[in-house]
Parts: structure tokens; C-alpha cells; sequence
């Protein structure tokens, strides 16, 4: 089906959509963004954040165009809303980051459905349905971008965070079969498979607002700073690589990891992170 791709995507001059845009890896698109970019269309929940991200972007690069758009990914009614307003408007949007997500820490048994559905619904209906909404507008702009932010927890189940790692999963395979669907189209898709970043996501993840110090835990070899997945992601991007892993040690042991048979992986799991409980195999 890949056939060769007729024309490289460039952020130069791009008009880019960022989802969860108000922290994290989101604000840190749109900053790295800012200097090379046309236009951004920032989309999350907390308007303020919004607001002085917008400003601020506006004051330190003149000829951006930035437009704030206050959404609840969650609601499949708001998600058409945004795509609605975007074709009303002819943004000519050439690069759509679908990074808004949301993890919860704690095994399944004991997960409040309030916190799960949401997940879901963000994760993955909301990156699939606005890449869907979005596709004519990507491909009317090719070369175009979609950059999907996965995690390194799609690559394995992992108790105590099975929906979140099974919702990354599916970015992850999502993206890989887009890629394959698209690439005749001249549009770019890359998942971005990043490990611990410290950012607002363990405050979110914790339950009953405790903060998991998850990013302690971590061997800080392991981990990376929004800055370094950022660029990693829209240079793994420019270059049509179809993930990105933005820390070669974490790269390293994914790729090596996927050699070994399943059962190996399962045990270094249950021992390293699951609960402690038999697993059967
Ligand atoms: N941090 C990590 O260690 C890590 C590692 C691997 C992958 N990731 C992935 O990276 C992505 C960004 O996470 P982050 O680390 O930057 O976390 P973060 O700081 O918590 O940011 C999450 C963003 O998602 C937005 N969001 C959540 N629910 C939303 C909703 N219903 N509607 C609209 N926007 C919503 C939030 O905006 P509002 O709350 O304002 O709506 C926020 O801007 C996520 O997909 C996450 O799974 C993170």
C-alpha cells in the first residue's frame, strides 16, 4: 500500500491545531511552534490558561495568529463544534497535534467510572473523531501533519494503569495504520511515545486529588523534560518517522524489549510494577 510520499511537511509557515494546549507537552507545542509558525488554534478546558498562553505567545511574535478555543474534548457535541467553527472560518490547518489526554493510577477494581469514561473518551474517541472531522482540511493543505501523542505505556499492559495503557495502545496502532491509509495523501503521522515527563499529568492521574509521585519513582535516566519530547516530536515529524521515543535509553530498551517473547515481558511487569498478586498465565 506505502508508496513513496511525494512532499516533506514542514512547521514553517504552518497553521497548527494543539489539543491541550493549557499545560505540559501542549503549551510547550505551541511555544516551540510560536517562532516558525503561521497560525495556532489552541484548544482545552480552562479558559485563563488559555487566555495568558495566547497573549503571551501574541506579544513575542508579532505576525502569529493565535486563536484560544475553550472546548471539553469530552463531549462529541463540542468536538463538532470546534470542527464546525474551523471550516465556518477556512483555517487552513496543516498540522493537528492530538495531545490532550489523561491518565488515573490505581487498579481497575477499585477505578471510579467518572474517571475512566472520560479517559476514554479523550484518549481515544476524541483523537480519532477530530482527526476524522479534520481529515478533508489535512488533506486539502497537503504536505499536512498529525502527530499523535501516545505514550511508552501503549507498548505493554500495565496493572495499575491498564485503561490508560490500553488507550495508548491504541493511539500507537491507530497511527501506525493512518500512516500506512495516507501516505499517497502526503500526510505525515507520527506517534510520539514519550516515557515520564514531569508535567501536570500525575496530579491529574492520582486519585482523590493525591499526588502520585510517579516522576520520583522514575529513574531519571528514563525520564525527559517537555522541552527535549517536544523537539523530538516535531523533528521526528519533519523527518516522516512513524514514532518517536524521545529518550534513547527508554528507545533502547523498547526495541529491545520487543525482541523477547511475551511471557518474559509479562514476569519483568508483575515484578517490576503490577500489583502484588499471581498473574496466571
Ligand atoms: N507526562 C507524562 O509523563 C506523559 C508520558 C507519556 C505520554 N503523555 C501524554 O502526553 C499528553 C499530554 O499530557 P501532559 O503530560 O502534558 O499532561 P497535562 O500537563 O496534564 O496536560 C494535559 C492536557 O490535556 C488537556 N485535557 C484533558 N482533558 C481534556 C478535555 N476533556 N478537553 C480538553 N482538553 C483536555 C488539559 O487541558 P484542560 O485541563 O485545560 O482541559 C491539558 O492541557 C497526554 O496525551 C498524555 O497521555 C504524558
Amino acid at each position: 500500500m506505502k508508496q513513496a510520499r511525494s512532499q516533506k511537511f514542514s512547521t514553517k509557515g504552518c497553521t497548527a491545531l494543539i489539543t491541550g494546549a493549557t499545560a505540559g507537552l501542549g503549551a510547550e507545542f505551541a511555544k516551540q511552534l510560536a517562532p516558525v509558525a503561521a497560525r495556532l488554534i489552541l484548544v482545552g478546558r480552562r479558559e485563563e490558561r488559555l487566555g495568558e498562553l495566547s497573549a503571551s505567545l501574541r506579544q513575542h511574535h508579532a505576525s502569529l495568529i493565535v486563536d484560544p478555543f475553550v472546548t471539553d474534548l469530552s463531549l462529541p457535541g463540542e468536538r463538532s463544534r470546534l470542527a464546525s467553527w474551523i471550516i465556518r472560518e477556512q483555517i487552513p490547518i496543516n498540522l493537528l497535534i492530538n495531545n490532550a489526554g489523561l491518565g488515573d493510577l490505581g487498579t481497575f477494581d477499585t477505578a471510579e467510572w467518572e474517571r475512566i469514561a472520560p479517559m476514554l473518551e479523550v484518549n481515544v474517541t476524541a483523537l480519532t473523531h477530530l482527526t476524522h472531522l479534520l481529515l478533508p482540511m489535512l488533506r486539502a493543505q497537503s504536505p499536512s501533519g498529525i502527530l499523535n501523542v501516545s505514550s511508552v505505556a501503549g507498548f505493554y499492559p500495565l496493572p495499575e494503569m491498564a485503561v490508560y495503557a490500553a488507550t495508548k495502545a491504541y493511539v500507537t496502532s491507530f497511527s501506525e495504520a493512518l500512516r500506512m491509509e495516507l501516505a499517497v495523501e502526503g500526510i505525515h503521522v507520527t506517534a510520539l511515545c514519550p516515557g515520564p515527563v514531569p508535567t501536570e499529568f500525575f496530579d491529574v492521574a492520582g486519585r482523590n486529588g493525591e499526588t502520585i509521585r510517579a516522576m520520583e519513582r522514575t529513574h531519571p535516566s528514563l525520564a525527559s523534560t517537555p522541552e527535549l519530547v517536544v523537539r523530538q516530536a516535531l523533528r521526528g515529524l519533519e523527518r516522516d518517522k512513524p514514532g518517536v521515543i524521545p529518550n534513547p535509553l527508554l528507545a533502547l530498551l523498547v526495541r529491545g524489549s520487543r525482541l523477547l517473547p511475551f511471557p518474559l515481558i509479562r514476569e519483568a511487569i508483575r515484578l517490576g510494577a503490577g500489583p502484588k498478586r499471581p498473574i496466571r498465565n
